[in-house]
């Protein structure tokens, strides 16, 4: 825990914020509609130029800290523009390296889950790497005579563990500052206590639509009841929700039915799992949502203009010890990310990639029960520019 007062916990001021909300009925901030061009949801050369100018050099998340529990536990990723592979070293520290043996180049290691090893050998001439990186073998060394095998250790891309969550920046030059990255999103990431989570489920999804459609439903309170009628809708009040920006980015509530018990309660009293539900969109393309018992992060990779990449991570506080309390835990993942998601978040978004290339609409309309994806685009503007054919 790295705050223990109220006063230092950014989550009290929203959450004062939000049972403001609810007890006056009225939204956080005056309404206010504006108008987005949908040429940046379907143009290539813009697409090409937000992969450039956002995710060619920043520390995107890759999963959680509890995924690899163990020296050796690796896994590969190949959703940012390079094969990468992702381990705990001995000395417990994760290291990401290109999975690309130093002799010809071939794929190391083909871990698409969560792995155990002790070392990597390449699968065409067996050249051995351990953990660190380091070649440690190549069979019939005397073939390359004066060759030193200090020189030929795997190629390492920046990485860093903190809060429970793993970051890699794609730029192998670069070196991650997390804290100031993060600036107080830190904290609620440490009171959330996803350092302590215990790795449960993993699911992936191709969606065909643009990354930043799917960055924006989760932004929105405006559907929760709506669009999710039929499963989690009936949990959170109408409308109820706020938001705010911390640098690039986003703390946002929305309010459960629960959130009438927390009206009279002193401030220690509050739950933030279970009076509201708190989600953060951390740059650029994280979301992560605090459920009752769980924990969601929700990362979404840019592979076209109109397909983006989902991988779906949950934990749990602790390894379900029962049968009973495993088939609980089935259930809520099966619910959020099939029922939830899948047949309604991620569908609605591939329905409106649709709708964008018909030419029924030359601007989206966002009005201000949405105001977090104004937010998203405040931010989105300060690192493009307006949206402008390139
Ligand atoms: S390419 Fe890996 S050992 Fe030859
Ligand atoms: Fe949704």
């Amino acid at each position: 825990m790295i705050a223990t007062e109220t006063s230092t916990d950014p989550r009290y001021g929203l959450f004062q914020e939000l049972i403001d909300t609810v007890k006056n009925d009225r939204p956080q901030y005056p309404f206010e509609t504006i108008e987005l061009d949908v040429r940046q949801y379907t143009d290539e050369s813009w697409f090409q130029y937000e992969k450039e100018q956002i995710f060619d050099d920043v520390p995107i998340v890759v999963g959680f800290s509890s995924m690899l529990k163990n020296s050796g536990d690796h896994f590969t990723f190949d959703h940012l523009d390079k094969p990468l592979l992702i381990v705990r070293a001995k000395d417990g520290q994760v290291k990401c390296f290109l999975n690309v043996c130093r002799h010809r180049g071939v794929r190391l290691s083909n871990a698409d889950k969560i792995s155990q090893t002790k070392t990597f050998s390449c699968q065409y001439h067996h050249w051995t790497y351990d953990l660190n990186g380091s070649l440690i073998f190549v069979p019939a060394e005397e073939g390359f005579p004066g060759f030193d095998k200090s020189c030929r250790s795997l190629k390492e891309v920046p990485i860093k563990e903190a809060h429970g969550l793993i970051w890699v920046n794609p730029n192998l030059d670069s070196r991650i500052d997390i804290q100031d990255f993060l600036g107080n999103i830190a904290v609620d990431l440490e009171e959330f206590g996803l350092n302590e989570g215990y790795f449960f489920k993993q699911s992936k999804h191709v969606c065909k639509a643009n990354w930043k459609l799917h960055i924006e439903a989760f932004q929105d309170g405006y559907h929760v009841t709506r669009l999710h009628k039929k499963t989690v809708g009936g949990f959170f009040k109408d409308n109820l929700a706020v938001q705010e920006r911390e640098k690039q980015h986003i703390r946002s509530i929305v309010a459960r039915n629960e959130i009438e018990e927390a009206i009279d309660l002193p401030s220690d009293k509050w739950n933030f799992r279970n009076h509201g539900s708190f989600s953060h969109l951390i740059w650029p393309n994280t979301t992560t949502i605090m459920h009752p018992d769980y924990t969601s992060q929700v990362t979404f990779y840019p592979t076209k203009v109109d397909e983006t990449v989902i991988i779906h991570n949950c934990i749990i506080t602790r390894k379900p010890e029962s049968e009973k309390e495993l088939a609980h835990f089935e259930r809520s993942f099966k619910l959020i990310d099939q029922g939830v998601f899948a047949s309604e978040d991620f569908h609605i978004c591939a329905q409106a990639q649709i709708g964008m290339k018909s030419g029924a609409n030359d601007t989206f309309l966002v009005g201000g029960y949405e105001k977090g994806l104004k937010t998203f685009h405040d931010i989105l503007g300060e690192k493009l520019g307006p949206y402008r054919q390139l």
